[in-house]
């Protein structure tokens, strides 16, 4: 398993993915429209050279924000493989903080993690309904049918 920069010819792989995956390419996090189309971000590449994940950032402040990460391998090592490398590059930006949403419905994510190390900073209450004024195409329903309302915003100091 490798990591390879979205720009070393892994860019509409991403893009793809992000497409079909969080109706991409913009993303809303806190009330901020992310174009992931031009944020840094990495592929990852399995042992035989497949693309099977994804994952997109931003950086400012000292903070190093996950916008989007997609494992297409799961339950195989591949999401923790993703966030040990986001927390290598956030320490060698001198990023103090590592930070992501989850929706309330995505209760693997929420479950992978707190395992993981990271803490519930906050819940951002009905944050769903501003986000869909930005970006109709967010569902009402989520995962498992859970209604899609609330952010919760999870952390880890580096
Ligand atoms: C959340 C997500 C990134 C996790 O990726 P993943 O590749 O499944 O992550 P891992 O394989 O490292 O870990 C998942 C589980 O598999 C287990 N696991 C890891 N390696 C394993 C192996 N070789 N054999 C069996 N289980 C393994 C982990 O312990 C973990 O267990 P848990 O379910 O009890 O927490 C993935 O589910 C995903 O892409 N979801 C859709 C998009 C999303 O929600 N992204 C997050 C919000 S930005």
């Amino acid at each position: 398993m490798k990591i390879v920069k979205a720009d070393l010819g892994y860019r509409n792989d991403i893009n793809e993915l992000i497409k079909e995956q969080w109706a991409g390419p913009m993303i809303v996090s806190k009330g901020h429209v992310w174009d992931t189309s031009v944020l840094p971000g990495f592929a990852a590449i399995d042992d035989n050279g497949n693309f099977c994940g994804a994952v997109t950032f931003r950086m400012s402040d000292g903070e190093f924000e996950i916008i989007t990460m997609n494992s297409l391998k799961e339950n195989q090592g591949m999401g923790t493989y993703l966030l040990k490398s986001m927390m290598n590059i956030a320490k060698h930006n001198y990023c103090q903080r590592l930070c992501l949403i989850t929706t309330n419905d995505n209760t693997k994510a929420i479950r992978f993690y707190q395992k993981f190390g990271f803490t519930l900073k906050a819940v951002h209450l009905n944050a769903l309904e501003k986000s869909r004024e930005l970006k109709p195409a967010i569902p009402l329903i989520g995962r498992d049918g859970i209604p899609m309302l609330h952010e919760f915003e999870f952390e880890i100091m580096l």
